[in-house]
């Protein structure tokens, strides 16, 4: 192999006469290799978040033979390793609590490893931005190749959207439309497949913004799960990650500040989700990008969302993909993003989309017929949330955008729980529900609670939406008039925690505001008898993430693991 000295020589190198670089090499061979894989080729490791814990990662594992295909036919060795994996549907509390933990299983095994390159192979929500923290910590040449989305689902003659269709199904189970045995047909037909979630949620939206961070090959993102291009892809990947240990092309060069402002529109454009901006604040504070939560709402001003595609709009991520998928949006936006910036390709994104069909307007639609003139996600602040919240405007209701309500407070999720399906619960279509305690330190974990479901008294009645107020995060196949991320959240003193019912709260999305309409006096009285409530883990990793997450607004990584 050409070039400098390998990393993994400094493990197994010939040329150094030690103990334990003969033992190193006594130990691979255990595993069935000959002596000429120590001819100086760069060793590729494959970090597998496979896991029958995980259903949407459930095919990385044949994923990672084509990988190691690629990897073998450019002359490297192919080393597969596990790391913890978040399964989205199973994790309790949330999988945002090990988010962290699984950031740093990725950073350490990298970075202990005799590793020159790193395929990251992901899926499901949190294993994406986990991945991409940790590459970006450890700064070895990466490459990411998500795993796709599932089959769409299937009920009857209907296609399904797994997450964002369930949800509106089981509303109507909840109230009497939908009998037992339908609810157990449509359980059967939702999740068809291998793959993560099939509609622009939380994992959809970080595969396709590692695509426009620059860190997949062009097009893999949303490539579907079964489809055999998706092991083409991981083939190509394979053979890349060799030349880019060549090259030695880092995270650390690709993953600038221009690549997150592109991140940043790309969101916008496909109406990605709210988890995003958390996730994308976090993986830049590993580089010392200096990214702030406002930012997301300067560039959702500018650029316009396009991609049709549920929950915001009609489509899934199979048509989308049809459609042309990541490339095609990036190529119609392509004014609106740095087309200098350098990509795991080793080419610039204008080189690598400024030819990307589009194959479906009503799929990807152009820039100047856009779905809605901003992007998906504001920035939201006021007096109820001084650090900020956000707000999926294109999956609220039009008409909820700009409202007035009183506020019913439920003191916590479980609170919720046990109200939400009562048939005198006090609501109208004109309250604003408010639940506290659901945020990083106070759930805690900064769980997928804020979708507080609606009032079953409410559905009986037609109503739909209402405004929905929460330090929680939301899925991001979610929908609805739901404000999350409120910080500083109520569990460390926020303003959320002095809310209390009947109080009248304001949001008007249009000027960004979120206003609780009790005076200054009377909100200073409440703060001197907010008592803050114990920490709920004593020990474990449980403490030390109560001891070290930040608040939503910073992305929620620990203080320590954020770039000096
Ligand atoms: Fe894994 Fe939705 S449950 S992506």
């Amino acid at each position: 192999m050409p070039g400098k000295r390998l990393r993994s020589q400094d493990w197994f190198g010939r040329d150094r006469p030690d103990y334990y670089h003969f033992a190193r090499r006594a130990a691979l061979r255990s595993e069935g290799f000959g002596g000429e894989i120590f001819d100086g080729r760069p060793v590729i490791g494959i970090c597998n978040s496979w896991s029958e814990l995980n259903n949407c990662n459930l095919h990385l594992r044949t994923v990672a033979e084509a990988v190691k295909r690629g990897v073998w036919s450019a002359g490297g060795l192919p080393l597969e390793f596990p790391t913890i994996s978040l399964g989205e549907m199973f994790m309790r509390p949330t999988t945002m609590l090990y988010r962290n933990l699984m950031a740093m299983d990725v950073e350490e095994s990298i970075r202990a490893n005799p590793i020159d390159g790193v395929v990251l192979l992901c899926g499901c929500d949190k294993t994406t931005p986990a991945q991409l923290m940790g590459c970006a910590s450890a700064d070895l040449p990466a490459i990411v190749v998500p795993g796709g989305p599932m089959l769409s689902g299937q009920w009857r003659e209907r296609r399904l959207g797994s997450g964002t269709d369930g949800r509106k199904l089981f509303d109507l189970f909840r109230t009497g439309q939908l009998s037992e045995e339908e609810l157990q047909e449509i359980e059967g037909g939702l999740a068809r497949s291998a793959g993560h979630c099939t509609v622009m949620g939380t994992a959809s939206t970080m595969t396709s913004l590692a695509e426009a961070l620059g860190m997949t090959l062009t097009g893999c993102a949303n490539v579907p799960a079964p489809d055999s291009r998706r092991l083409v892809f991981a083939e190509n990947s394979g053979r890349r990650i060799v030349e880019m240990v060549n090259e030695d092309l880092r995270p650390s060069q690709i993953m600038t500040r221009k690549a997150f402002e592109n991140a940043m529109a790309v969101d916008m454009a496909i109406g990605g989700s709210t988890n995003a901006v958390v996730h994308l604040l976090a993986i830049a504070g590993r580089l010392n990008i200096g990214l702030r939560l406002d930012e997301f709402d300067a560039v959702s001003r500018r650029v316009p969302y396009l991609a049709n595609v549920k929950p915001s709009g009609e489509f899934l991520m199979e048509d989308f993909f049809a459609a042309g998928g990541l490339p095609a949006v990036m190529r119609e936006i392509l004014q609106y993003l740095h087309g200098d910036a350098i990509t795991v390709t080793g080419k610039t994104v204008r080189e690598n989309v400024a030819d990307a069909p589009c194959y479906d307007r009503t799929v990807i639609r152009p820039l100047d017929s856009p779905l809605h003139r901003e992007g998906g996600t504001i920035i939201l602040r006021g007096n109820l949330a001084p650090d900020g919240a956000v707000l999926k405007q294109t999956a609220a209701s039009p008409d909820l955008l700009q409202h007035r309500g009183p506020a019913y407070v439920f003191e916590n999720y479980e609170q919720m729980r046990q109200q939400i399906e009562r048939d005198d619960l006090p609501v109208t279509k004109d309250s604003v529900l408010v639940m506290k305690s659901c945020g990083p330190q106070g759930a805690p974990g900064f769980p997928e609670w804020g979708h507080i479901p609606m009032p079953r008294v409410l559905l009986g009645q037609g109503v739909k939406d209402m405004v929905r107020i929460s330090d929680a995060r939301m899925s991001g196949t979610s929908f609805g008039t739901v404000v999350l991320h409120v910080a500083p959240e109520s569990a460390v003193g926020g303003p959320l925690a002095l809310v209390r019912t009947g109080d009248f709260v304001d949001l008007n999305a249009a000027s960004r505001t979120l206003t609780l309409a009790v005076n200054e006096d009377e909100l200073e009285r409440r703060r001197a008898a907010f008592v803050r409530p114990p920490l709920k883990h004593e020990r474990g990793y449980g403490r030390l993430f109560l001891e070290h997450v930040t608040q939503a607004n910073l992305g929620c990584d620990f203080d320590f693991l954020r770039a000096l």
